[in-house]
C-alpha cells in the first residue's frame, strides 16, 4: 500500500500526538496527500508543524469533526483512502469540569467521521481504513499486578475514558454492521515535544523552570506507563498499514512509573539541565488534593503488537525524557506562548490550593 499515491485525512493533526504523526507521514511519504483537519482548540497549534507547513504533499484545513458538511466536502474533493482519527479532547482534569464537551468532540465528532466515509466508500471498502486512535484509560484501572491486554474489558471511570470508550464502540460498530473497514489501537501515556503543558510531564517541567510549586495529586503513588510520542507515531505508522483489519492493538512502552518517582528524576535532570544545586527542584514538591476518581494504575502489554508487526521502543525513558526536558528549555518561545492567555486562567482555576 505504501508505494501509491494516496490521500489520507488525519484530524487533530495540530495537537501534540498528532503533529508527530502529521511530519512522519509527510516526511516518509512523499507520496501521500495528508490533509490535517483540526479545529485548532486550546490544544491545537500550528507552529508545531511550522518545519512541515510548506510541504508540497501537505494540506491544513481548520475545521470541525462535528461539521458533517465540511467533512463531505473534503471526502468529495480528496477521495480519501485512509482515515488517522486523532481529534479529540484529551485531559482528564477537563473532563471533570466539562463532561459534555468530551462527548461532542470524541463520541458525537467520531460518529460524525464515521457517517461521512461510510457514505463516500460505500461499495468501494476494499480500498479503504479508518484508523482510530485510542487509549489505555478504557480498560480502567489496575492494581498492584496485571497488565491491560487487546482482551480487558472496557471499565472506564472518567468522562474522558467513558467518551474515548464510547467512540471505541462506535468504531468497532461501524465494522460489525456496516462493514467499514477499521483498524483500532489503545495506547499508554505519551511524552516528548509540543505536549501541551496541562499534561504531568511538560507542566512540571515549565513549573520547575519558573521554580513554582509541583502539585502532586493525591499519595503520589498512580502508576502510568509512559511511551516516548516519537515511537507511538511510528507504531501508528506500522499499524495505518500492516495492521489487520477489525482488530485492536495495545501500544505501549513497557515504562511503568510512580508518579512521585518519575517527579523525582524529572527535578534531578532538570536540575543538571539549569545547572541548579542538586536536590533544589524536589523541594517545590507539594501535595495537593487529589483528582477525584483518579485511576490508580496503568500499565500496557504490547505483546500483540510486537510479535505481529515487530514493534518496539526505539529509546529508554531516561535517554528520551532528557531529550524531552531539552526540547522544552530550548523552545522558550513555544512554550511562553502556550502559557500566556487562557493557560493562566486555566492554571488558577485547577490548582486553587497552590
Ligand atoms: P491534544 O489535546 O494534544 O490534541 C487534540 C487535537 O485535536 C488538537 O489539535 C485540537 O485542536 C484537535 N481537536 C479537538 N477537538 C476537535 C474537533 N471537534 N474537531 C477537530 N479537531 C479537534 O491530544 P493528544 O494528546 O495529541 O491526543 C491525540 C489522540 O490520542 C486523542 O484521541 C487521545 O485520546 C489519544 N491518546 C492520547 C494519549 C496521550 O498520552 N496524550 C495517549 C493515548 C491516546
Ligand atoms: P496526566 O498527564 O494528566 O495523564 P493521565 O491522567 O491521562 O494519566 O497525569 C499523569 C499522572 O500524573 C496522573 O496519575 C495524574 C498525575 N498528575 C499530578 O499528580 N499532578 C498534576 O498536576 C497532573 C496534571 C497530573
Amino acid at each position: 500500500m505504501d508505494t501509491k499515491q494516496r490521500s489520507i485525512l488525519i484530524t487533530g493533526g495540530a495537537g501534540f500526538i498528532g503533529s508527530h504523526v502529521v511530519r512522519l507521514f509527510i516526511k516518509k511519504y512523499a507520496q501521500y496527500h495528508i490533509v490535517n483537519l483540526d479545529k485548532l482548540t486550546y490544544a491545537g497549534n500550528l507552529e508545531n508543524l511550522k518545519d512541515i507547513e510548506k510541504a508540497p504533499n501537505y494540506t491544513f484545513v481548520k475545521g470541525d469533526i462535528l461539521d458533517a458538511d465540511l467533512l463531505n466536502e473534503l471526502f468529495e474533493k480528496y477521495n480519501f483512502h485512509g482515515v488517522i482519527h486523532l481529534a479529540a479532547e484529551s485531559h482528564v482534569d477537563r473532563s471533570i469540569s466539562n463532561p459534555l464537551a468530551f462527548v461532542e468532540t470524541n463520541v458525537l465528532g467520531t460518529v460524525t467521521l464515521l457517517n461521512v466515509a461510510k457514505t463516500h466508500w460505500k461499495g468501494k471498502e476494499e480500498d479503504k481504513l479508518f484508523y482510530h486512535i485510542s487509549t489505555d484509560e478504557v480498560y480502567g484501572t489496575l492494581g498492584e499486578e496485571g497488565l491491560f491486554t487487546e482482551e480487558t474489558p472496557y471499565d472506564p471511570r472518567s468522562p474522558y475514558s467513558s467518551a474515548k470508550a464510547s467512540s471505541d464502540h462506535f468504531v468497532r460498530a461501524y465494522h460489525h454492521t456496516f462493514g467499514l473497514p477499521v483498524v483500532i489501537s489503545n495506547c499508554s501515556n505519551n511524552y516528548g515535544s509540543h505536549q501541551f503543558p496541562e499534561k504531568l510531564i511538560p507542566l512540571f517541567i515549565n513549573n520547575i523552570k519558573h521554580n513554582k510549586p509541583l502539585p502532586v495529586y493525591g499519595d503520589g503513588k498512580y502508576t502510568r506507563d509512559w511511551l516516548w510520542v516519537v515511537d507511538h507515531a511510528a507504531a501508528i505508522d506500522l499499524i495505518y498499514h500492516k495492521g489487520r483489519l477489525g482488530e485492536t492493538y495495545n501500544i505501549g512502552g513497557r515504562n511503568e512509573w510512580k508518579n512521585i518517582d518519575l517527579i523525582h528524576v524529572l527535578c534531578d535532570v532538570m536540575d543538571e539541565e539549569l545547572g541548579r544545586e542538586q536536590g533544589s527542584s524536589r523541594n517545590l514538591i507539594t501535595y495537593v488534593t487529589d483528582r477525584p476518581g483518579h485511576d490508580r494504575r496503568y500499565a500496557i502489554d504490547a505483546t500483540k503488537l510486537e510479535n505481529e508487526l515487530g514493534w518496539k521502543a526505539s529509546v529508554t525513558f531516561r535517554e528520551g525524557l532528557r531529550g524531552t526536558i531539552t526540547w522544552y528549555l530550548q523552545n522558550e518561545e513555544w512554550l511562553n506562548n502556550v502559557t500566556s492567555g487562557n493557560y493562566q486562567d486555566y492554571y488558577r482555576k485547577q490548582y486553587r490550593s497552590v
